[in-house]
């Protein structure tokens, strides 16, 4: 199997493509309402929430712009130190919204501190954060933060973008008092891209049903009603929802905290090779991500020329992504990606480096 060490979407085992191909059934009939109801019991565990989980034919942006328009009538925060924050900052903003921001730099995180001045008496109806930041490598202390948004704006709903973190972090949706958490099934997971999943606080879906002009398609209360029926309001992505069902059985096998603790030592491996190696990391000590590595390229080595050598051997990495293209280089390490893969990449870019072009 080829090893894509890049952010999403990532190799997908071969049993669960193929769980794709079973045939297809009719979304309103009984058999479909038994997979969804399974896929949504064993959704819950990623989340760790008791509250409902919703599949959506969509990637993350998608939610990105549920939590905007189920949530928010008019005043949005978003923290922003990274792309996808700024993505979810756009998608606010193009939804008419008015919408402020906490901004940090893009190699600093979001802290509990910076919330109290930001929310005190704003009235914010939502705070949208990023949990793993995939464009630095950089996670954001989501729990620290969640309690200070709660004692200082008790009504504000946390909506969090667990896209590239959930199934190889834990979250602990309930616990952290989160309102909305949304990810989708290119990363961790290890499925195709394609599908979405949004796990939704009773309180968040109260406050959506007092929201105006909330659309069609991301309308979470009209999704409400259907999955208490266990089914969706449009076609659902249905050879997708095979694949996760056979994928959260994979995962449960493996099981959950062994899975968070490969995460980690993967990336722990990952981060001592680039200190060891004399170079920094992007993400400060204490905020890396468990699930990509954003290694500077301060040897300026040329990543496309690194890609191609890694490619003969049917590896690649990814670029530093936006402004840091070149700059940076991001060794992802998710989804199925086990200790001794990160070892056979690591050997082959010592290869590279000792052939003279690094
Ligand atoms: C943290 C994060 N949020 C949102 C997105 C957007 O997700 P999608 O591409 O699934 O729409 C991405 C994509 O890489 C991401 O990494």
């Amino acid at each position: 199997m080829p090893h894509m060490f890049v952010p999403g979407p990532v190799d997908v085992d071969p049993e669960v493509l193929q769980a794709q191909t079973l045939a297809m059934i009719p979304h309103r009939s009984k058999e479909f309402e038994t997979l969804y109801r399974q896929v949504e019991e064993k959704s819950r565990l990623l989340f760790n929430t008791d509250f409902r989980v919703f599949l959506a034919a969509a990637s993350g942006s998608g939610l990105q712009e549920a939590a905007v328009r189920n949530f928010v009538k008019e005043k949005v925060l978003v923290c922003i130190n990274g792309a996808f924050a700024e993505r979810w900052y756009e998608v606010a903003v193009s939804n008419g919204k008015q919408v402020d921001r906490i901004d940090a730099a893009w190699d600093q995180p979001i802290t509990a501190g910076m919330i109290p001045e930001k929310m005190r008496g704003k009235g914010y109806e939502s705070i949208l954060l990023v949990h793993n930041e995939t464009s630095t490598g950089l996670q954001n202390p989501v729990k620290e933060i969640a309690s200070a948004a709660r004692e200082v704006s008790p009504n504000t709903l946390i909506c969090v973008d667990t896209v590239s973190s959930l199934g190889g972090v834990k979250i602990e949706m309930d616990e952290w008092g989160l309102d909305m958490v949304l990810s989708s099934s290119q990363k961790c997971l290890a499925l195709p891209p394609g599908l979405a999943l949004g796990a939704v606080s009773d309180r968040a879906l109260e406050y959506a049903q007092g929201v105006p002009d909330r659309g069609w398609y991301f309308d979470l209360v009209r999704m409400e009603k259907h999955r208490l029926k266990d089914s969706t309001p449009a076609t659902p992505a249905m050879s997708l929802i095979y694949a996760l069902d056979y994928q959260l059985d994979r995962i449960l096998n493996e099981g959950l905290e062994n899975r968070y603790k490969r995460h980690e030592s993967m990336s722990k491996r990952v981060q001592d090779w680039a200190l060891d190696r004399g170079l920094s990391l992007f993400a400060p000590e204490g905020f890396r991500s468990h699930t990509v590595t954003t290694v500077k390229n301060e040897k300026g080595w040329d990543i496309s020329e690194l890609n191609k050598y890694l490619l003969q051997k049917e590896m690649r990495i990814a670029n530093g992504y936006g402004p840091l293209k070149g700059k940076t280089f991001r060794i992802a390490h998710m989804g199925e990606t086990k200790l001794e893969d990160v070892e056979r990449l690591l050997q082959t870019m010592e290869e590279f480096m000792g052939a003279g072009t690094g």
